[in-house]
């Protein structure tokens, strides 16, 4: 459904731009036309094929019964690289793969737009920052969360994270046996990690419980009905709004202090916590950022940041579990690299996991990818066409896509197509190391696991100088250690186990066993 006001606005800056840029348009736009398949175009041919279904409520029985990524895949199969699937009146035209995707992801924001859709994370992340501000704005809070993730600021973070994570596996798993809730666990350490390199000692020491239930509440299972209709006025959703408002309660408070008095920062909060640095940020006209800014940007962090970190670390654990001959070449990865680190400084002093030694961790680094490929943590990445485009098939076929369209870029399809990755349902680490290289070969679009083009996760720049794989044991060898596995056996299971059902977007592996 088209947004009458939003394409008003666009129409009018287009009209603007169009006198000032269209010498320089002009060149962009031929120089587009003869590099990429996809050209914007005064509509002239026919629209992308239609999956068959039922007349009005068309693919939702389809998606309630087996699983959206089922769908898109079948559909992918019957109907090729460019089709449009529809429900309850809403229609939504996939593309799949490269060579129909440079559009989606390279177009200026007033052809193929972000913040149209993702408007529905508004009443999560709040008012003022994210999707509910301009393009511009948008971009220099984006600036902002950069400065948190720059090397300087995580080479100090790693040192609290591994301090984390090892203090609570002692304390609470130091005498467990039996069946363990993975996710569960990963998000619990994970939330630990969140609050003291987010918010600081004191919170993590004295509010972490408080402020951990409050963002289970906000964030919850995603739902296609909250991809559609965030305002409806369901139980989750109220959940949601009550949520919100306390941790801005709390977030607004402590940002308070902190500004009002150097007493607000406790023993042990240090100058290097995120909510410190976004309190210290500024705007290019030198305008500092609001206490309610401040609230929105760390929810947007903890929104962004918590649900991908938790489901990629759930699906790594749970991938090099079923696969011990990767488990094992990843732990004695981090074995040789502590030794290492130990004979470097020449000291007897147990190794710590420090920034240089992840960044060294090639197996874990390829591993994680791998387990992002196969589980991405979102199924599609979505935009709206904000003007009519066509758009070319690799064997030749032209749709035209209409001003208004939603738009869809489904990563559970476009990560194992069989042109890009050799056997593409098969866990293998080794497509990323030198000499095979699948994504690169493939073109920048070929893994979206991050996103591409416009905007790409500013995350998935934390990532391994490629150089060090040849250092590896042969993950051949090796045998996998005791202590944790996973019950089943086989790919099969894995790939059942990520089908969201009931309307949920996709699921994650929860049982594993310690022993
Ligand atoms: C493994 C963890 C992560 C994964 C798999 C992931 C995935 C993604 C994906 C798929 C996109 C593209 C969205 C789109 O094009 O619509 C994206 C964009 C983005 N991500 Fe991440 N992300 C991760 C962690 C993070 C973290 C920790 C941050 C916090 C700073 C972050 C901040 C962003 C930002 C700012 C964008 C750009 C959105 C825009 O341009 O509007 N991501 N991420």
């Amino acid at each position: 459904m088209e947004d009458h006001q939003t394409t008003t606005i666009a129409h009018t800056w287009l009209a603007v731009m169009a006198i000032a840029v269209l010498p320089i348009a002009s060149v962009l736009i031929l120089t587009a036309t003869k590099m990429g398949r996809t050209v914007v175009a005064p509509p002239k041919r026919k629209g992308p094929p239609v999956a068959e279904c039922a007349p009005l409520l068309g693919v939702l029985p389809a998606i309630l019964t087996r699983s959206l990524q089922d769908v898109m895949r079948d559909q992918y199969s019957k109907l090729g690289s460019v089709f449009t699937l529809s429900s309850l009146g809403v229609k939504v035209t996939f593309l799949v793969g490269p060579e129909v995707s440079a559009h989606f992801f390279h177009a200026a924001e007033s052809d193929v737009s972000i913040g149209d859709v993702y408007k529905v994370t508004v009443p999560i992340i709040g008012k003022g920052v994210g999707y509910d501000v301009d393009h511009d704005t948008r971009n220099e809070q984006h600036r902002f969360f950069a400065d948190t993730l720059r090397p300087a600021k995580l080479r100090s973070h790693a040192r609290l994270m591994a301090g984390e994570v090892e203090e609570y596996f002692a304390a609470k798993w130091g005498a467990v046996r039996g069946t363990v809730d993975l996710k569960q666990e990963v998000e619990n350490v994970l939330l630990q990690i969140a609050s003291r390199c987010l918010l600081g000692k004191k919170v993590r020491d004295h509010m972490h419980d408080e402020v951990s239930s409050l963002l289970r509440e906000l964030i919850g299972d995603l739902h296609l009905v909250s991809l559609f209709f965030p305002y409806l006025p369901t139980p989750a959703h109220r959940r949601r709004d009550r949520a919100r408002a306390r941790l801005e309660e709390i977030f607004s408070g402590i940002a308070r202090l902190r500004r009002s008095s150097s007493a607000g920062r406790g023993a042990g909060d240090d100058d290097h916590d995120m909510l410190q640095s976004l309190l210290d940020s500024r705007y290019r006209d030198g305008g500092g950022t609001t206490e309610a800014e401040v609230t929105g940007l760390l929810v947007a962090l903890l929104f962004t940041g918590h649900h991908t970190s938790t489901t990629v670390t759930t699906w790594t654990a749970a991938r090099l579990l079923r696969h011990a001959e990767w488990l094992h070449a990843a732990t004695e990865e981090q074995r040789r690299l502590l030794l290492l680190q130990r004979n470097d400084q020449n000291d007897d002093a147990a190794a710590v996991i420090d920034y240089d030694v992840l960044l060294r961790m090639d197996v874990l680094h390829r591993s994680v990818k791998e387990a992002l490929r196969l589980h991405p943590v979102t199924p599609m990445i979505l935009r709206r066409a904000r003007r009519a485009f066509t758009v070319r098939t690799e064997d030749g076929a032209e749709y035209e896509v209409r001003e208004g369209r939603m738009l869809a870029s489904p990563l559970v399809v476009n990560n194992l197509l069989q042109g890009i990755y050799r056997d593409p349902d098969v866990f293998d680490p080794d497509r990323f190391a030198a000499g095979r290289e699948e994504d690169r070969v493939g073109g920048d679009l070929a893994y979206t696991s991050f996103g591409a083009g416009k905007h790409a996760c500013m995350a998935r720049g934390l990532r391994l100088p490629a150089d060090q794989s040849d250092t590896e044991p042969s993950p051949q060898e090796l045998r996998a250690p005791a202590g944790i596995s996973l019950p089943g056996d086989g790919e099969h299971d894995l790939h059942e186990a990520q089908r969201g059902s009931h309307g949920k977007l996709q699921e994650t592996p929860s049982a594993a066993v310690v022993h």
